[in-house]
């Protein structure tokens, strides 16, 4: 097609795409040049802009390596991510979720762990930590042997990838849920972090006058064939930067109750007041049991 005037442009890429085979892959790419399209004509995008706008995906590439996932960051900071998951749990959107973002941080195979162990690898400092939680179907059976992956940052703020003070898989373990279908460990409670500022993202947020804290959170990935895969976080109900999650990550179901005992005997040898306790249900539903690809190595 011979193009005229900027109007016919968007024509002209929608039947050059038009064969495609795949009718899914015509159909989001017919909708993603309509909707690009007209969002340069909204703004009126200049050739400057234009020239950032691709300099900044460039960066996102750029900045992307086996430790460091910014692409899903900028997914995650524009709230694509949570969108998504909403999207695509509960109901197809239409109910609540047990279901949260993913997040940069899920590493494979994380050290089997038993029931009641630590996931304390390395020394780290902060108050320990007892979860109790229990997986069921939506009509409250319980699930067992789902393996359940749980990682959370240290009381700093700090993946051990992103903290060389930490040994390889500290905070992270693979637990199995029982015939209850429960799974309980040790740890120290998580705290609230900045999200990685030191790349495009980080620019776009200080441009922006966003606070880059999340509150603090366990992740949680549980994985048993017959059921869709969950991927969640249990957030601090008393953390300061709840109402304001930079991935807006943050909803009502997945505020959980962690409590702190300041006196009283503690539940285990060696657990010094204050300590803290979780008890949390998770729910999953009937689906395909798919691990998403991860984020980092
Ligand atoms: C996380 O919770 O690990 C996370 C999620 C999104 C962006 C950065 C970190
Ligand atoms: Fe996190």
């Amino acid at each position: 097609m011979i193009i005229d005037d900027q109007e016919m442009v968007t024509e002209a890429v929608l039947q050059a795409m038009a064969e495609a085979p795949s009718a899914r892959l015509r159909e989001i790419m017919a909708a993603l040049v309509r909707h690009a399209h007209a969002f340069a004509r909204e703004v009126r995008l200049s050739e400057d802009e234009f020239e950032q706008g691709v300099a900044f995906l460039n960066r996102i590439g750029q900045a992307t390596n086996d430790a460091h996932n910014e692409g899903v960051l900028f997914s995650d900071a524009l709230g694509f991510s949570t969108l998504i998951c909403l999207l695509n749990n509960g109901n197809a959107g239409a109910a609540e979720t047990a279901s949260a973002l993913l997040g940069p941080f899920w590493r494979m195979h994380s050290p089997k762990t038993d029931n009641g162990g630590s996931i304390v690898r390395s020394e780290t400092p902060g108050p320990e930590l007892l979860a109790q939680c229990r997986i069921t179907d939506p009509r409250g059976q319980p699930i067992s042997g789902v393996e359940v992956d749980v990682w959370q940052a240290s009381p700093v703020g700090l993946y051990e990838n992103q903290d060389e003070t930490q040994m390889d898989m500290n905070l992270r373990g693979k637990f199995t849920t029982d015939r209850d279908g429960r799974f309980w460990f040790r740890s120290v409670r998580p705290a609230g972090y900045p999200v990685p500022t030191h790349g495009p993202v980080g620019d776009l947020l200080r441009a922006q006058r966003r606070s880059p804290y999340r509150p603090a959170h366990l992740h949680v990935l549980g994985f048993k064939p017959g059921y869709k895969t969950l991927i969640t976080q249990v957030f601090v109900a008393e953390d300061e930067h709840l109402e304001t999650d930079v991935v807006f990550g943050v909803t009502r179901h997945l505020v959980g109750n962690y409590v702190r005992h300041d006196e009283g005997t503690p539940p285990e040898p060696g657990i010094q007041a204050p300590w803290y306790t979780l008890e949390y249900d998770f729910v999953m539903e009937a689906g395909e049991a798919k691990l998403p690809v991860p984020p980092i190595k």
